[in-house]
């Protein structure tokens, strides 16, 4: 079928997930200002799902209202598409609707799921047959996160983080994900890494023994072997998180692990009975907080049809 096959109202849903670092591993500043990285990614069951619908111009609209997302053309699920539209040369543009389910600004790569869902999404409601490299590319212009985002499961990331190999992940997962009530800013928290850790490294290592944790599906292992260099410089910007810290580990998690530059927490539980145990003891500290298992897939198409 073509675009201008589609009827009017044709609109698609995809669903992406949020992603956490088992392991971030930054270096010193490179030239450009990224930091190089030695990360392993893991797609966690908290989605965002994006809707496209054809239309005139771009509009971006939340279903439910969040002051912290920018819903002008700096939205990245806007830019996502115009990049997508410019790389074909085609002059579309399409209304995207954006159900999240993934915190804003919390270190899980919300923005980033947004943009790959809407990659996909138009690349599907335009008809345009993307190959995956090209997808795969594209998203790395928009951000380092966002081809993760396509892959899901568990994946190495180096480079800034835009290139993805998946690893051998044999763990099943459950975190207890708990939520602040305010965001931190991704670069204000690299900027922070850059005064508290002055001799970084020019390049970071591969995390060996987390990596076989994963291969052996071994959770107690891959507890001990978690780890984020910028959890001390978002404790810098966030000193009320170390309290939390304290808080959540008196709980005794299998592990317990800042999600990317923060501020959200994530507890390790080998069973959701377990995990479920936990939830109700952060709950009751007055924390918000959720479930979701890992590692889930990538970026997926939920519906394709007429609105
Ligand atoms: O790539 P992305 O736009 O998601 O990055 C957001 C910001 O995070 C960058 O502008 C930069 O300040 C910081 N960053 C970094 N090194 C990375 C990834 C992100 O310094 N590897």
């Amino acid at each position: 079928m073509t675009a201008a096959a589609l009827p009017p109202s044709a609109s698609v849903t995809v669903r992406a997930p949020a992603k956490i670092n088992l392991h971030l591993g930054v270096g010193a500043a490179r030239e450009d200002g990224y930091h190089p990285l030695s990360t392993v990614y893991q797609a966690v069951g908290l989605y965002d799902d994006v809707t496209v619908t054809e239309a005139e111009g771009w509009s971006v609209e939340l279903v439910r209202a969040d002051d912290a997302v920018p819903l002008d053309g700096e939205n990245i699920a806007i830019r996502a598409g115009r990049l997508l539209a410019e790389h074909h040369g085609l002059d579309l543009a399409a209304a995207i609707s954006i159900d999240k389910g993934i915190p804003v600004a919390g270190g899980m790569a919300g923005g980033s799921a947004d943009a790959a869902a809407t990659l996909v999404a138009l690349d599907r409601l335009w008809d345009l047959r993307t190959p995956d490299d090209a997808l795969l590319s594209l998203a790395a212009e928009l951000g380092s996160d966002v081809p993760f985002a396509l892959v899901g499961g568990t994946a190495l990331g180096t480079g800034r983080g835009e290139i993805v190999e998946p690893v051998q992940d044999r763990t099943e997962c459950w975190w207890v994900v708990v939520h602040s009530d305010r965001g931190l800013s991704t670069p204000s928290v690299y900027e922070r890494f850059d005064v508290v850790a002055p001799d970084a490294s020019v390049e970071p290592e591969v995390p060996v023994a987390l990596l076989g944790a994963l291969e052996e599906g071994d959770v107690a292992a891959l507890g001990a072997a978690l780890g984020n260099d910028l959890w001390a410089p978002a404790r810098d910007l966030r000193p009320d998180l170390a309290e939390v810290e304290a808080d959540l580990r008196s709980m005794d998690p299998i592990g317990l692990l800042l999600s990317g530059s923060g501020p959200t927490l994530l507890m390790l539980y080998d069973n959701v009975d377990a995990a479920r145990r936990a939830l109700v003891d952060v709950v009751d500290l007055g924390l918000q907080a959720s479930i979701a298992p890992g590692p889930v897939a990538g970026v997926h198409l939920v519906t394709y049809g007429s609105a």
